[in-house]
């Protein structure tokens, strides 16, 4: 059932541009208007929404942070992101007015089950994204959009995340619709991006020879950080949860921008870093990023760059480039996880771990 592939994880990790379309198959018709049949909430109440919550656990949790980016510039709603087993226990502040979001593959996670129930109880609307059906989270929720991705067998979530982006944008998109924070024609072009994306994937994975020679290369280090800004932030994030979960090194995650808060204290010689540099645009995002690099080059580190191809201006100062396809800043994470994702898989295998079934992990979490 593994299809030929040593691991269910490494299935799963091809399996995304699949899982990506199938998650957005349907959700877009001819007339150019999202149509989430599954969101049975009325217009007029999405409307009065003023603040949404995303709750979620782990990958969940991140693929909820690259989502945040996406909502707020679209919707123009404040939108937290919090993790679910710290959520229920501060008292938050949910109204009638608060959209509670809830992102789980399983959906049966218990954290994120009890965030709902107290959502519900102080009135909130709660809509689940989830990649099970019928789940209990989905089942104990005003509404569900489904992630196709099927089956996710890994502990270690793959597809889970990237369709959890992908339905998460959709939601995105559908709100903006719904309370004309967006023309048709703007979200148009989003759609078109958004769909070019599986085959874009299929490209990253259609190139993965240097993944491998990289692990090989890689697999002897104590520590790996992952450096990035804005949704390359949770990238770097979820890509460190990646090589901890399933080849138990010690892996973190920064914001580029918070390194000389004390992260850069680590940076010793031949430390590897892998650095998601977002794409040239308005904003100074780029630069910034770049400057980050020669920071951490300067102090000995290897620098392994996630970078859109044609962009050279980095090379420099990369020990190692690995190029992605073109996308808007937004819809790079979709993107830059993937060279993650088998990174760790490819040293987790090299050093003899059970990838599918790492220590002490379950792969639903059903106690709080
Ligand atoms: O089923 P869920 O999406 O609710 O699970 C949440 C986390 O337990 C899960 O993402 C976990 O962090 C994975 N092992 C990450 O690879």
């Amino acid at each position: 059932e593994k299809a030929g592939y040593d691991w269910f994880m490494r299935k799963e990790i091809y399996e995304q541009p699949k899982a990506v379309l199938d998650t957005l198959l349907g959700r877009y018709n001819e007339a150019r208007e999202l149509t989430l049949d599954e969101v049975r909430i009325a217009d007029s109440e999405l409307k009065r929404i003023n603040k949404i919550i995303i709750v979620a656990c782990g990958t969940a949790f991140y693929s909820g942070l690259v989502a945040k980016y996406a909502i707020e510039h679209w919707c123009r709603i404040p939108c937290e992101v919090e993790i679910a087993s710290e959520f229920r226990y501060r008292d938050p502040i949910i109204t009638s007015e608060t959209l509670l979001v809830t992102i789980s593959q399983s959906g049966e996670t218990a954290d994120t089950l009890m965030a709902v129930r107290h959502a519900r109880e102080q009135g909130a609307k709660v809509i689940a994204i989830c990649n099970t059906n019928g789940a209990t989270i989905p089942r104990e929720s005003d509404a569900v959009i489904y992630t196709h991705a099927g089956p996710e067998i890994g502990v270690a979530s793959t597809k889970g995340f990237t369709t959890q982006i992908a339905a998460a944008y959709l939601l995105g998109l559908y709100l903006a619709q719904v309370r004309g924070t967006k023309f048709g024609d703007e979200i148009a072009a989003v759609m078109t991006e958004l769909e070019s994306m599986p085959e874009k994937i299929q490209r990253v994975l259609d190139n993965t020879d240097q993944f491998h020679a990289l692990a090989t290369r890689l697999s002897d280090k104590r520590s790996v950080l992952f450096l990035g800004r804005h949704v390359g932030y949770p990238i770097a994030l979820e890509g460190a949860l990646k090589l901890k979960e399933i080849a138990y090194l010690h892996a973190e995650g920064f914001p580029a921008g918070e390194l000389k808060h004390g992260p850069i204290a680590l940076v010793e010689p031949g430390i590897p870093i892998f650095v998601v540099v977002p794409p040239h645009g308005r904003d100074q995002l780029h630069d910034k990023v770049i400057s980050n690099i020669q920071e951490v080059r300067a102090r000995g580190a290897q620098t392994i760059v996630l970078v859109e191809e044609g962009d050279t201006e980095v090379e420099p100062y990369a020990d190692e480039v690995i190029w992605l396809p073109k996308a808007s800043t937004l819809l790079q994470p979709l993107l830059a996880i993937v060279p993650l994702q088998i990174f760790a898989c490819e040293v987790a295998t090299r050093l003899g771990h059970d990838v599918d079934q790492p220590r002490n992990l379950a792969k639903s979490v059903t106690v709080e």
